[in-house]
């Protein structure tokens, strides 16, 4: 299947590593050109090294994601690199995992500032951008649909990018710009080993507890989601609009996901 990709600018946030990284790589091999943004400059220099020779152009920007002038920064530099912006993923984030009783305010909006305003600041300054139209694909998490006292704040902040998915969809078809939600399980990242650390006190046992994590007995990989996100951002997926889509291997046992 031809995707449909070569010569589109797309912006990737937290591109440097994981989810992120395999996207940006991904796309690059299609053809597209990348604006890959993360806080460290190393794992982007690395992201650079790792770039396809023949596929599209990669930039790459310091930049994080809580910081409202940083986020218009990035969008800008996309427009101004490479002419516009036809393509958003929304990746950056994280949340800590915790007691109820012990995470206090400062917890909740710290993982909020990243995880959902991150989203819709980086949203709104690309959609001012997309003069042509354009894709903005949201990676969420499947905590969206799977409650645990342990991951209250991300998974509330999940559960409110999903909605926010559908309703900047609404918005989206006004102007042009198609919106997605991915909501992946547990993928292979770094972020998912310390996560795992966190709730099983280390990593020993941690092949064992992956392997049970999910109906499939493994967790899933970055490219695997990587896969999905360029087929949602493609214009093969034209008729795919304001919709969330689960990638858990089975992990989502409810019937919404
Ligand atoms: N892995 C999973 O199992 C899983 C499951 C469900 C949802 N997700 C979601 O998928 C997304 C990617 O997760 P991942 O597992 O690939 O994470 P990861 O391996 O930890 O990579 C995170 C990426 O985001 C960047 N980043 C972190 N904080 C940032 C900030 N404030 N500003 C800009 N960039 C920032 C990181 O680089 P720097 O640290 O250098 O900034 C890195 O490039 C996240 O939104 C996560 O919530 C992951």
């Amino acid at each position: 299947m031809n995707l449909e990709l070569d010569g589109k600018a797309v912006i990737v946030t937290g591109g440097s590593k994981g989810i992120g990284r395999a996207i940006a790589l991904g796309m690059l091999a299609e053809g597209a050109n990348v604006l890959a943004c993360a806080r460290g400059a190393e794992a982007l220099a690395a992201l650079a090294a790792a770039a396809p020779k023949s596929g599209g152009r990669l930039e790459t920007r310091v930049a994080d994601m809580t910081d409202a002038t940083a986020i218009d920064g990035v969008a800008a530099r996309c427009s101004e690199a490479f002419g516009r912006i036809d393509i958003l993923v929304n990746n950056a984030g994280s949340a800590r995992t915790g007691e109820f009783l012990e995470l206090d305010d400062q917890a909740w909006l710290d993982d909020w500032r990243l995880k959902f305003f991150g989203y819709v600041r980086m949203a709104r300054a690309a959609m001012r951008l997309m003069e042509r139209g354009g894709v903005i694909v949201n990676i969420i998490g499947a905590a969206a649909l799977n409650p645990r006292r342990t991951y209250m704040i991300g998974g509330a902040a999940n559960a409110a990018l999903n909605h926010f998915t559908k309703a900047l969809a609404d918005e989206g078809a006004r102007k042009g710009v198609r919106v997605v939600g991915i909501n992946p399980g547990p993928i292979m990242t770094e972020r998912l080993l310390k996560m795992r650390a966190g709730l099983i006190g280390a990593n020993q046992g941690a092949s064992d507890a992956f392997s049970r994590m999910t109906p499939l007995g493994r967790v899933g990989t970055p490219e695997e989601v990587a896969d999905l996100t360029m087929f949602l951002a493609s214009p093969r997926a034209a008729f795919i609009h304001g919709a969330n889509i689960t990638i858990d291997g089975g992990y989502t046992q409810g019937l919404m996901g």
